[in-house]
């Protein structure tokens, strides 16, 4: 039998190795341990589609338990509160000693009728005190195990701004009254833009802001190499370097050249340079549907036709050209880069260009101009 294909190209599934984080990582750590108050217990990961940012927070949800901390993982969609303060907080009272609970559930929302509880009734008590009476009454009891709460908010974005400010008072009184309680967000970058200027939100302005990027070749080598050999197969020195050159680092190609290249030969024992080629060229067909088509989706026309005209470059586009290609002034053209380059579309580049910001976006946008794009905007 064929071994087990180890890479995992789907949006939100941990990698098999997850490699370029672990500086990210021990900081959310330290943060931890620091204690109330320190910078990091706030922190909020943006990057672009496929970037890494669902995996990055699982990864700061795991070590989170590993220091004994109870973690609510949560996405930013509607009915959000009521899910963290229904679904989530009462069933993490069940940990604790269930007199101990009680006692202090007592003193938050009023007698009990003690004796004979269930955790049901517990549990039911406890979510109609309600979130911020609930993440007090969570830390007060986590204090004694020295251990914390760690609230993760994935796919932040201004459409559900009214229950992340309700969210936000919540985290905001427990930071000010020093409790064990830690948050850590992701979005892309425009969409955490959108709501950085909300006057509740003030934590998620202070919060330690990290871009997730391309990670290095290195590490790339290592996150094919390692579940290859792993999973009882073995690559040669050429197809790895091959396989690592056409992710460009980028952690969604990792995983995607990776499953490609495994499946060429799934029964051979040592993965090929010519493997490695088709696996590259199998992967990035799979690219656009997956990643470029749904990136483009919030795109304007004019931010379309922008990317069309850097496409005709083989590398970065001078800022001066792309005007002249619009028929544009400067000024104009470069508010459409900085929108650009907010949606994580386009990166600037040296002095006066930019560049696409995902790989193989240039390729993808010359094989789809005719169709998209009426020539004569350009
Ligand atoms: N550091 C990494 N090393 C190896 N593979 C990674 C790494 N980070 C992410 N991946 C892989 O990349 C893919 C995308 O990761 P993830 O779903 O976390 O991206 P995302 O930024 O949340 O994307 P989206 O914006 O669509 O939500 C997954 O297949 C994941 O396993
Ligand atoms: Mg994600």
């Amino acid at each position: 039998m064929a071994p087990r294909n180890p890479f995992k190209p789907t949006f939100g599934v941990t990698p098999p190795l997850l490699v370029g984080r672990d500086a990210l990582i021990d900081e959310f750590v330290e943060a931890l341990e620091d204690g109330p108050g320190a910078a990091g217990r706030a922190t909020l990961y943006t990057g672009a589609r496929g970037s890494g940012k669902t995996v990055m927070l699982n990864a700061v949800e795991g070590a989170a338990k590993q220091l004994g901390w109870l973690v609510i993982s949560e996405t930013a969609s509607r009915g959000l509160v009521d899910r963290i303060s229904r679904q989530h907080l009462p069933p993490l009272l069940r940990t604790f000693d269930p007199d101990a609970v009680k006692k202090r559930l007592t003193g938050i929302t009023g007698p009990l009728q003690v004796g004979g509880l269930t955790w049901t009734a517990v549990e039911q008590h406890a979510a109609e005190a309600g979130l911020r009476n609930q993440i007090s009454l969570l830390t007060d009891l986590l204090r004694e195990h020295e251990t914390g709460l760690l609230i993760t908010l994935d796919e932040i974005h201004a459409g559900v701004i009214e229950e992340l400010r309700e969210l936000a008072v919540a985290i905001q009184h427990a930071f000010r009254e020093e409790r064990q309680l830690a948050f850590a967000g992701a979005g892309l970058k425009l969409a955490i833009a959108d709501i950085l200027n909300d006057e509740v939100l003030t934590f998620l302005r202070r919060a330690e802001r990290h871009e997730i990027g391309t990670v290095g070749l290195d590490d790339v080598r290592r996150a094919l190499k390692e579940p290859i050999v792993a999973h009882g197969r073995a690559v040669t020195d050429d197809a790895l370097a091959e396989m690592a050159a056409g992710t460009h680092g980028y952690p969604f190609l990792i995983q995607l050249v990776g499953a490609q290249t495994w499946r060429v030969r799934a029964t051979a024992r040592d993965i090929s340079l010519a493997d490695a080629r088709l696996g590259v060229a199998n992967a990035l067909r799979r690219l656009g549907s997956l990643v470029h088509e749904p990136a483009l989706a919030g795109a304007s026309d004019v931010d379309k036709t922008f990317l069309f005209a850097m496409s005709q470059d083989d590398g970065p586009s001078r800022m001066a050209d792309i005007a002249s290609r619009l028929g544009v002034d400067a000024g104009y053209a470069s508010v459409y880069r900085a929108r650009l380059i907010a949606a994580e579309l386009v990166s600037p580049a040296k002095r006066g260009y930019v560049d696409f910001t995902l790989p193989y976006l240039r390729e993808y946008l010359r094989e789809h101009a005719t169709a998209d794009v009426p020539t004569e905007s350009l």
